[in-house]
């Protein structure tokens, strides 16, 4: 599981995040929503292992600190690197996915592909670049991705829906334990919303993945069932509960002031 400890988070100097807490295991779903600059994606960032997001023990408490801020299936990831981190089985979707118009999109799906599925065991369902070829299609046309785009450099030219699609296809390639999904809805019309949700909603299931979707709107959570909801402000989760917070906050918003929630 993820165990997000008292976290605080500074980014050059200033302190973002002040003291939040979470658990995710595997085969959860959770929902991390709040108003814009309340922290969401600095949470995303110091889970990756964003090296602009250190993290800070309170004053108060490091000395008696001995447990780490985030841990992964008890193991303390606060000084790992990205790559580490993603070795542990965690993915990031970016909310602002980056464009390498020299990287094939085909060829490094299948990089990735080839690192993260074993080549022995049940892991791996493809061998050969060409089957890939196919499997990852058959993946794209599930999204209503344009197979054009896989011949393409990474995102290069891509809409900002189809960057999203493309960061789904990452993640399934990866074979990840747990996916943080950072506003993967923003900007995408209904139609690409239903699929980029059902895909993410059934690989979950099917591999048991520990899920921290944030998002800034409740459109995304029609599609998928969540387990809990937790409501960031300032830097702290102010309210969790289950998927009935969604429906308070269509009704009264975050909040601007106040205790509403
Ligand atoms: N790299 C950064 N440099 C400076 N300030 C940052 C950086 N990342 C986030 N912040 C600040 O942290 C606060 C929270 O931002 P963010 O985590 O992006 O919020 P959200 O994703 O909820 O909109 C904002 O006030 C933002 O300006
Ligand atoms: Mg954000």
């Amino acid at each position: 599981m993820i165990k997000i400890n008292n976290l605080h988070v500074s980014v050059e100097g200033q302190e973002i995040l002040k003291g939040v807490d979470l658990v995710v295991r595997p085969g959860e779903v959770h929902a991390v929503m709040g108003k814009n600059g309340s922290g969401k994606s600095t949470l995303a960032f110091t889970l990756a292992g964003h090296p602009k997001y250190e993290i800070k023990s309170p004053k108060s408490k490091s000395l008696k600190v001995e447990s780490g801020a985030i841990e992964i299936d008890g193991k303390i990831i606060d000084e790992l690197a990205p790559n580490e981190r993603a070795e542990m089985g965690l993915f990031l979707a970016n909310q602002y996915p980056a464009a390498v118009p020299g990287l094939g999109s085909t060829s490094f799906l299948w990089q990735i592909y080839k690192k993260k599925n074993p080549s022995t065991g049940s892991g791996r369902v493809v061998t050969s670049i060409i089957e890939f070829r196919k499997w990852i299609e058959e993946q794209a046309k599930v999204l209503d991705l344009n197979l054009e785009l896989l011949k393409r450099g990474l995102n290069d030219g891509f809409s900002g829906g189809e960057k999203k699609k493309m960061e789904i296809l990452q993640m399934l390639v990866s074979n990840p334990k747990y996916v943080v999904l950072d506003e993967i809805d923003s900007g995408l019309d209904v139609e690409a919303l239903k699929k980029i949700a059902t895909t993410v909603a059934k690989v979950a299931k099917g591999l048991n993945i520990g899920v921290i979707i944030i998002t800034h709107y409740s459109r995304l959570l029609k599609y998928i069932k969540v387990d809990r909801v937790h409501i960031m402000e300032a830097g702290v989760i102010k309210k969790s509960g289950d998927s009935s917070l969604i429906e308070k906050i269509e009704n009264t918003g975050f909040g601007d002031n106040d205790n509403r929630l």
